[in-house]
Formats: structure tokens, C-alpha cells, sequence
């Protein structure tokens, strides 16, 4: 017989108590505009990191109609660094798409039918945002899940089990009068006590009905099958300053990794260090190597760094602090110090 699950409204009250301060929870009335904003910058990325790109979103696009009209450049500046461009690329397509449309769909089928909204984003927004009573399973939702239930199957594999299960979290009326609440609970008790190291189960308000808890066995799951190793992939870039300071840059392609984002000329990344001659004859210095990891693979970038008296075409002149992802920053921050050090 499966574990009953354990009381909404005991999670409700902690919540109530110890939820965390966040910018995207300021008002009484969650703003769906906010909602949207944090869950996708929040997708493969951590809160604190989220929390100052997401006060200057909101500070120079007050409202999603702002957004809507902002030139794509502008928002993909101000999202550079935050990583997987296509979230940027799709929170554009989505404004527009939404300001087409007056208002924010307020069901999951409505929700799901733009871009970038996935299902765990659209039952996100429609818990938080439109009180609809269903539990978005990101990381933290599944890691207490597999805990209350003690279900002990390794993932991917148990992702279906553990997610009908989060489902019958949210049954009991306390969860259904307040989804949004409970979601979020849910989200800060994964973050702050059911952590994934050394979960805090004394000051846990779900420490008595929890069966991972019950048979000692809460820090180990939830158990996950062994990570294939990232493949390596090798290239050089090329870092030139012209005798104003301003760096050469080239824009990647519209789709695919980085698209759309500003970058330093170089090779293409290969299993084997591609040949390539630089983008123009210069005294290249050598500025080491940066290594930067992606979802996919893990990069080791070649850094040479070069002055020269003006940029050659197709490259554009940017100020040193233009926003560039990264990996890129990593480069041009190498590239700089080796052109100041002494010869
Ligand atoms: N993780 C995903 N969505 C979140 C939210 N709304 N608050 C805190 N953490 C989250």
C-alpha cells in the first residue's frame, strides 16, 4: 500500500512562516507578467543568480507590453550571462505573442501554446499566477517527492512515478484552496530543508509522514543512474583591441547554442583543436585557455589576444563591457589581461 501523503495544510503553515523573500513575490496579488519572467529565468537557473536580472527587467520593463516592444537587441544585453539564449529569444517571441493576444492565457492549454512555456512552466504560472490547482515537478518538487514517498527507483527512469505522485501531494483541499502557495512551498522546502545534501528533517513540518525519513534513507534519494561524461570539445578565439579600446565581435546565428549573441572571433569547437589561420595577421599573444561547461559538452577555449590600429571587417567594434554570454566574458577577460601585462 502507497504512503498517504502528508498534510498540505502543515506545509501551508511553514510556508506562512519561513518563506523566502523574493523580488517575484512582492505583491499580495502575484502580477502573471512577474510569474512568467521568474519561472523562465529560473529554468536551469539558481535563485540568487536570477534575483538581480530579474529587478532589472522588471526596472527598465515595467510591464510586459514594454517588453513586447523593446528591440530584441536591448533584452538579449540585459539577459547575457544568464545563460541558455533561447529562453531570451522565446521571452521575446512570447511578449509579442501575448501582447497580440491582450491579455495572459489563463489556462494550461492557453499557456502551453506559447513559446518557451513548457509543462512544468505553464502549470508554474497557472498554480502561481492563476490559482489553477496543479504542481509543477521542477528539481526541488521531485526531490521531496521521492522523499515523502520513499521512492527509491533511480531517475530519469522513475520521472513518470515521482510525477503522479507530486500530483497526489496537491489532492487535499488545504493544496487546492491555495495552489499557488502550496507550489511555492513546496519550491522553498526543497530549497532550504529537504536540500539535496544533508536535508534539515529535524525542522522539517513534513519530518512525521515522511517514509524516506521513516526508514533513514532521505539523503539518498532520490537515487539517480550514473552521468555519462561530457564530451570535450577544443577552439580558439581571437581577442583584437583597436587603438580606441574597443574589441572586435561577430553575432552567432539567429538559432542553435548562444544564437542570436555577440562573440569573439575564432574557430569552430571540435573533438580535435581545429586549424585555422586568425582573422587577420597581428602580434597574437598567447592569453591561455578558458574552460567553460555546457549542458552538452565541456569547452576549452584557446585564448590569443591581439592590438591593432583598426578592426577588420566583418567584425563590429563593442566597448569592453559589452554583453556578451559567458564563455565569452571568460575570453575576453583573459584576452585583456594578457594585452596588459608587460612583454
Ligand atoms: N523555482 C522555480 N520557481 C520558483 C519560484 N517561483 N520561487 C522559488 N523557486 C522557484
Amino acid at each position: 500500500m502507497n504512503p498517504s501523503p502528508p498534510s498540505a495544510t502543515l506545509l501551508l503553515r511553514w510556508y506562512r512562516a519561513h518563506r523566502r523573500v523574493l523580488p517575484w513575490r512582492a505583491a499580495d496579488r502575484l502580477d502573471p507578467y512577474h510569474v512568467w519572467l521568474s519561472e523562465i529565468m529560473l529554468q536551469q537557473t539558481v535563485v540568487a543568480t536570477v534575483i538581480p536580472y530579474f529587478n532589472r527587467f522588471i526596472d527598465r520593463f515595467p510591464t510586459i507590453a514594454a517588453l513586447a516592444q523593446a528591440p530584441d537587441d536591448e533584452v538579449l544585453g540585459l539577459w547575457a550571462g544568464l545563460g541558455y539564449y533561447a529562453r531570451a529569444r522565446n521571452l521575446i517571441a512570447c511578449a509579442r505573442a501575448i501582447a497580440e493576444l491582450g491579455a495572459f492565457p489563463a489556462t494550461i492549454e492557453g499557456l502551453r501554446a506559447l513559446p518557451g512555456i513548457g509543462p512544468y512552466t505553464a502549470a508554474a504560472i497557472g498554480a502561481i499566477a492563476f490559482g489553477l490547482a496543479v504542481v509543477p515537478v521542477d528539481g526541488n518538487v521531485e526531490r521531496v517527492t521521492a522523499r515523502v514517498f520513499a521512492i527509491d527507483a533511480p531517475l530519469p527512469g522513475a520521472k513518470p512515478d515521482i510525477a503522479a505522485a507530486a500530483l497526489r501531494l496537491g489532492d487535499q483541499a488545504a493544496a487546492v484552496r491555495a495552489p499557488g502557495d502550496f507550489v511555492q512551498a513546496l519550491f522553498d522546502l526543497g530549497a532550504t530543508i529537504c536540500t539535496p545534501r544533508n536535508p534539515s528533517c529535524l525542522i522539517c513540518p513534513w519530518q512525521g509522514s515522511c517514509a524516506a525519513r521513516a526508514r533513514g534513507i532521505a539523503a539518498d534519494l532520490p537515487r539517480r543512474a550514473p552521468k555519462a561524461v561530457r564530451p570535450v570539445r577544443l577552439g580558439t578565439v581571437y581577442l583584437l583591441r583597436d587603438h580606441a579600446g574597443m574589441i572586435g565581435l561577430r553575432r552567432r546565428p539567429p538559432k542553435g547554442l548562444l544564437g542570436g549573441m555577440f562573440e569573439l572571433p575564432g574557430t569552430a569547437w571540435e573533438s580535435v583543436l581545429p586549424a585555422q589561420a586568425p582573422p587577420t595577421p597581428a602580434q597574437w599573444r598567447d592569453a591561455g585557455t578558458i574552460e567553460h561547461v555546457f549542458t552538452h559538452f565541456r569547452l576549452f577555449l584557446h585564448v590569443k589576444a591581439a592590438t591593432i590600429a583598426s578592426l577588420p571587417p566583418p567584425l563590429a567594434a563593442a566597448p569592453i563591457d559589452a554583453p556578451l554570454p559567458s564563455v565569452m566574458r571568460k575570453a575576453v577577460t583573459a584576452g585583456l589581461a594578457a594585452l596588459n601585462r608587460p612583454c
